[in-house]
């Protein structure tokens, strides 16, 4: 299996859907040592991502949005706050239907969601939207997916808020410090990329119009806010 699969198979399974969402939004119950980084660094940078997000959003008002993929609904408050049409979509039913979850809890109506591999986004999808939003999918992607998904996302809508992982040393030192006191593998390690790299990929369908990192010190994550090229 390659990392392409891996990533379409790992959020596949009920129990680590559960785990996803308790490590974003969720109350997270687990052992003492992942306990410790899910409570306090990853739901620092989930925060941190959703705050971008909003502010992005702010920039241009919209009244449809695609949250692809929307894992288990982590930006639903965020998004439900500006009052549009919302589209979730995400290749897994596991992260769907915790997805839904949230989204009945907050009680909004206004909203669909539809199991797609982001791959043929708009073979699937025969709509357009004001912006899509997507998430924590880039960094586990080879160049030609990336390329691929981009594509799709540039057919059906004139804006993208995306996150990929921009590699350093600084970055790789980081992340091996994390697995020797939280524990973990560091799967996806062969796939990021340079900042230069990420950004020669993003040119060839949209124009840059913001660059925002998630937390400098504690995540390689940066969300770029992007116009598709006509
Ligand atoms: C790390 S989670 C991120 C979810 C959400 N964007 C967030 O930030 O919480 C990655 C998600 O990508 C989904 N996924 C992976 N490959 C996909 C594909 N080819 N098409 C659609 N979804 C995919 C997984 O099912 C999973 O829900």
């Amino acid at each position: 299996m390659d990392l392409n699969d891996k990533t379409k198979e790992q959020y596949q399974s009920d129990s680590s859907a559960k785990k996803y969402y308790m490590t974003s939004i969720g109350k997270y119950r687990g052992k003492l040592k992942e306990t410790l980084y899910s409570i306090y660094i990853a739901k620092y940078i989930s925060y941190r991502e959703r705050l971008i997000v909003n502010l992005m959003l702010k920039n241009i008002h919209p009244k449809t949005i695609l949250d692809a993929p929307c894992g288990t609904g982590k930006l639903a408050y965020e998004l439900t706050e500006i009052n549009s049409q919302i589209t979730c979509a995400d290749i897994s039913n596991s992260m769907i239907s915790i997805a839904k979850e949230v989204y009945n809890i907050i009680g909004y109506k206004a909203v669909k969601f539809i199991q797609v591999d982001l791959e043929f986004t708009s073979e699937r999808i025969n709509e357009t939207f004001d912006v899509i939003v997507c998430l924590r999918l880039m960094q586990r992607l080879t160049t030609l997916k990336q390329e691929i998904i981009l594509r799709e996302f540039s057919n059906i809508s004139d804006f993208l808020i995306v996150s990929f992982a921009l590699e350093n040393n600084y970055h790789r030192m980081r992340r091996f410090f994390r697995r020797i006191l939280f524990g973990g593998s560091d799967l996806y390690r062969s796939l990021q990329k340079s900042k230069k790299e990420t950004e020669r990929i993003i040119k060839q369908t949209h124009h840059i119009i913001q660059v925002k990192p998630v937390s400098r010190g504690l995540s390689s994550e940066w969300l770029y806010f992007l116009k598709t090229r006509n």
